[in-house]
């Protein structure tokens, strides 16, 4: 494809600071790792040490729910169907019950009216993910009294009423996968503004140097990794602000064409255009898809029917109509940051305005 749906944005800045990590031969866990925790936190808004780098999202969802307690079949735990595999992955790991619930039609987020159907005594955890960066209405799933976990994977910069999401919740996770806000190839992190949980999850981390036993994991970022994070934290808002641009254009194009997408609910709700996903009959997502396609233009549909949770457990589609809808009536357009740099851009939007 000549045009890909996302690519990470990286230059000669993170060489260098690979480069410098490597001959500097302390290349493990060490004061970079450190460094991009604390940079973590100062950009969110929290204060330093809170947040504890992980080798990946993954194991930052295992952990947040491990430290809330999370270790049998007779807790559950709330998650929104239309969601990556990897919160349902974490709950099975630590032997707890997921409890699907389905989602909002405009912002693809977990649905506050459905999870006050399933709490019961046994609810002991809701995971609230930003879907595609769009933030959830934490503040009113908050008030049902229930621990939270904010999952940031793809929530990076966005807000509500300026706030970061990822300070909301009891605890909040992140990944810096390839594709993810900013990266450093694989990578985590947990915050939370409780120091016991901070603490639980640096204990967790790694298990050497500990003179108690008891099973711990090796869960460590590396400082190659961080070294990367750093710079790419560096450049974060530059980046912000060209994926702003690029789905403003696809806004006006949207407009011109009244054709929907995928929308934050509330205008004291700031996303950070992770993505930006189309919202259309079935038959002209597929025709479009195809004609991008042929053009060299790689879009997605960002969850497939079959990557439902609904669906990996054979649950009744009945329950979950809205995400089996979003499923089939969304595509993904191409969005990165260098995209707004890149010539073949214009290709794009001229497709678009000629549909
Ligand atoms: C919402 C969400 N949570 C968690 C994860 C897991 O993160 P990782 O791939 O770093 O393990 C992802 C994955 O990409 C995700 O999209």
């Amino acid at each position: 494809m000549k045009i890909p749906h996302n690519k990470p944005s990286i230059d000669d800045n993170e060489i260098e600071a690979l480069k410098e990590v490597i001959e500097s031969g302390w290349i493990v866990q060490g004061e970079k790792v450190k460094d991009f925790e604390n940079q973590m936190c100062n950009y969110i808004g929290l204060k330093k040490g809170f947040g504890v780098a992980l080798s990946n999202g993954t194991s930052a969802l295992y952990l947040a729910l491990k430290i809330l307690g999370i270790n049998s079949q007779l807790d559950e735990v709330l998650v929104p169907n239309y969601v990556c595999s990897a919160v349902l992955n974490a709950i099975f790991m630590n032997n707890a019950t997921p409890v699907v619930v389905d989602v909002d039609e405009v912002d693809f987020n977990i649905k506050f009216e459905k999870i006050k159907e399933k709490i019961n005594n046994k609810t002991k955890v809701i995971i609230i993910p930003h879907t595609f960066g769009i933030p959830a209405d934490v503040i009113s799933i908050k008030e049902l009294g229930i621990p939270i976990i904010e999952d940031c994977a793809q929530a990076l910069g966005s807000k509500i009423n300026d706030k970061h999401v990822g300070l909301f919740g009891d605890i909040a996770i992140f990944s810096f996968y390839a594709t993810k806000l900013i990266t450093t190839g694989q990578g985590g992190m947990i915050i939370s503004t409780n120091s016991e949980f901070v603490d639980n999850a640096r204990d967790y981390r790694e298990y050497d140097m500990r003179k108690d036993y008891y099973p711990r994991f090796n869960f460590q970022m590396t400082d190659i990794q961080a070294a990367m994070g750093i710079v790419q934290l560096k450049k974060f808002n530059n980046l912000l602000e060209k994926r702003k641009k690029i789905a403003y254009k696809y806004i006006e194009i949207c407009e011109e064409k009244n054709w929907d997408y995928q929308k934050a609910k509330y205008s004291n709700f700031t996303q950070n255009w992770f993505r930006f996903v189309l919202k259309q009959e079935r038959d002209f997502i597929l025709k479009l898809k195809n004609k991008l396609n042929e053009i060299g233009v790689n879009c997605v549909i960002p969850i497939e029917n079959w990557q439902l949770l609904s669906e990996y457990l054979k649950m009744n589609t009945t329950d979950f109509k809205i995400s089996q809808k979003i499923t089939e009536t969304t595509l993904s357009l191409p969005i990165f940051p260098d995209l707004i740099d890149n010539t073949d851009f214009e290709l794009i939007l001229e497709f678009l305005r000629g549909i």
